[in-house]
């Protein structure tokens, strides 16, 4: 067996922060030697495409998809704005202030894991579409909306704005053109179906977005969950039957404390849990992010969290946590180790 860690290629100094290389892969059979695979999806040096040098591309994740037998990568794109946006000089690009308001998912796709990956495009999922849970509140909060014909102009007070937020004021101002989708993850299930869940709404709520059967386009199915919890970060995993998700809040690079929910169903009704992260440091979750947890090869039921360390100021130095999880009944419980072993 080998396994295929996807990355974002980072550069030195504040550059890193930005794509100029592409997405990374390595492989390892053991999961502690690594294997460069080189660049699988690489940026493009074409000042109208979508993923230019010097756009934002996080959290790039990789799907199989055994019907279609193509490798099928999904991303977060924040395209390039302001008066640089077309230029492919680094000192522009080093300039340029980030800008989130994009908020697309990409996609490429790829006959061999390790790639060359070709670029298809991006969109905002689910455009014009309600989710499967709270469709008719949505339905009401948008006609007491429209009674103003000015409504996604409107300024919100701060209290405002947060029940505006519960209620899906971002969700029906993005309702025609597609919702956002920022921190993203994959998840395949055990019968094939796969989910893209993202951070969405301007990030104050999260949504889980099933993939069409190519794992290439959305079906339509879709669920908003914690409303104007602002999750980041997410992960999931399935570990007896359950689904289980870990996330963080929304500071930034900064690390916060970490968080972990379970549900019965992939749709819910999700149930917040505790900080899974425990002892020194936890509330900063060991300095990390969650990104990606890991099925301990060969072990079923035994998982490792996988986190980023961001270091934005030279994104380069930006390293991996890995962490074994142990379980206190439903909560998941991640505990520091100086050092540890896969095979333990
Ligand atoms: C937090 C996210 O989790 C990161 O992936 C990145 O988008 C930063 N925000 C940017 O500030």
């Amino acid at each position: 067996e080998k396994y295929y860690i996807f990355g974002e290629h980072k550069m030195g100094g504040t550059l890193g922060n930005k794509a100029v290389v592409g997405v990374h892969c390595y492989s390892s059979k053991d999961l502690y030697n690594w294997t460069d695979e080189g660049i699988a999806l690489k940026m493009q040096s074409d000042p109208n495409s979508e993923i230019v040098l010097g756009t934002i591309l996080e959290r790039p994740k990789v799907i199989y998809n055994p019907k279609t037998k193509k490798y099928v990568m999904w991303m977060h794109l924040e395209f390039r704005k302001g008066p640089t946006a077309k230029s492919t000089d680094i000192a522009d690009i080093l300039k340029e202030k980030p800008d989130y308001s994009t908020a697309r998912a990409g996609l490429a796709v790829a006959d061999k894991i390790t790639g060359p990956y070709k670029y298809i495009g991006s969109l905002r999922p689910n455009a014009g579409k309600y989710p499967l849970n709270c469709a008719e509140e949505l339905k009401a909060y948008k006609a007491e909306l429209e009674k103003d014909p000015n409504w996604k102009s409107k300024k919100l007070k701060k209290d405002e704005y947060k029940k505006a937020m519960i209620k899906g004021f971002a969700f029906l101002r993005d309702f025609d053109k597609g919702q956002m989708s920022r921190d993203m993850t994959l998840f395949v299930d055990d019968d094939s179906k796969a989910y893209l869940g993202c951070a969405s709404e301007d990030n104050s709520t999260f949504h889980i977005h099933e993939l069409n059967s190519d794992y290439t386009g959305f079906s339509g199915k879709f669920v908003r969950v914690f409303p104007g919890g602002y999750h980041e970060a997410p992960a999931f995993f399935k570990k007896g039957g359950k689904y289980y998700m870990f996330s963080s809040h929304c500071t930034g690079w900064a690390p916060n404390p970490g968080r972990s929910a379970v549900a019965s169903s992939i749709w819910g009704p999700w149930k917040e849990l505790a900080n899974p992260f425990v002892g020194a440091d936890s509330e900063t979750s060991f300095h990390s992010q969650s990104t990606y947890v890991l099925p301990v090869p060969g072990k079923p039921g035994q998982f490792i969290y996988m986190g980023d360390r961001w270091t934005p100021k030279n994104a380069i130095d930006g390293r991996y946590i890995w962490l074994p999880i142990r379980f206190e009944g439903e909560q998941p419980v991640i505990e520091w180790l100086d050092e540890w072993g896969i095979e333990n």
